[in-house]
């Protein structure tokens, strides 16, 4: 099995409260290829989220099914899943959540390190990514020294270093100025592309998701191709 697809099948998710049971995913079905950028638009509250919760090994479906990087989600057992969060995928949150006690350069080791337990590979993996990301000269500077834009880049060279199969974006560009965003999308892409990863970016800027090879949008619970 390619080991870069991502395929869910007739996937549902009903959150129940006390007084209602909302139905937010209806049965959502696609296959996203490596190599592959795909963006999903939507109405606010639609679960655009939640579906990448879902994609990530975050959150479970309530039925369907989800097969990314070769394991299936639905069935996996909590070890499986917390393996596959940390090597199949990279997410990219609309706020960073650096940890802010460690400089830029520990931050993105730590996904590598927690793997392998190796402090040195994970140096040597995460300094040339920080290179890539134009931050080879803020390799020490905690989150509070770093402006909007380099801390999201920084959060891009931690969703990479275990070169996940699939990255996970969720408003990456929300909260940058035009400039800033630009430049991160690039870098998105442009990692992704090399590395032939499956990329998914949620987003509400039309311009963002119009460079994905494929739009969706996800509207009543339903995804749709556009
Ligand atoms: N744990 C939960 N329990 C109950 N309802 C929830 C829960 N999580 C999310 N929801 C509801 O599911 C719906 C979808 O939420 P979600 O965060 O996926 O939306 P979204 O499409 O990402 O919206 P936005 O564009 O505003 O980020 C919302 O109406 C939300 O209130
Ligand atoms: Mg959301």
């Amino acid at each position: 099995m390619n080991d870069r697809v991502l395929r869910c099948s007739s996937l549902r998710k009903l959150f129940k409260t006390e007084a209602e049971v909302l139905e937010i995913l209806k049965g959502v079905d696609f296959e996203l290829e490596g190599g592959v950028s795909s963006s999903i638009t939507g109405p606010s509250g639609c679960g655009k989220s939640t579906l990448l919760s879902i994609l990530g090994g975050l959150d479970k479906p309530s039925s369907g099914s989800v097969v990314a990087a070769g394991v299936d989600l639905s069935a996996a057992g909590e070890e499986e899943l917390a393996r596959f969060r940390a090597s199949a995928v990279g997410f990219v949150f609309q706020s960073h959540y650096l940890l802010k006690d460690f400089s830029a350069l520990e931050n993105v080791m730590l996904p590598a390190f927690m793997l392998s337990g190796d402090r040195a590979k994970a140096e040597a993996k995460a300094r040339p990514l920080l290179d890539a990301v134009g931050l080879g000269d803020r390799l020490n500077h905690t989150p509070s020294k770093l402006s909007g834009g380099e801390r999201q880049r920084v959060a891009i060279a931690r969703a990479l270093i275990n070169d996940p199969a699939i990255v996970l974006a969720d408003e990456p560009t929300g909260s940058l100025d035009e400039a800033n965003a630009k430049a991160v999308e690039d870098l998105l892409f442009s990692i992704v592309a090399e590395r032939g990863a499956t990329l998914l970016i949620v987003t509400h800027d039309a311009r963002l998701a119009d460079r994905a090879h494929r739009r969706y949008h996800l509207s009543d619970g339903i995804l749709s191709e556009l």
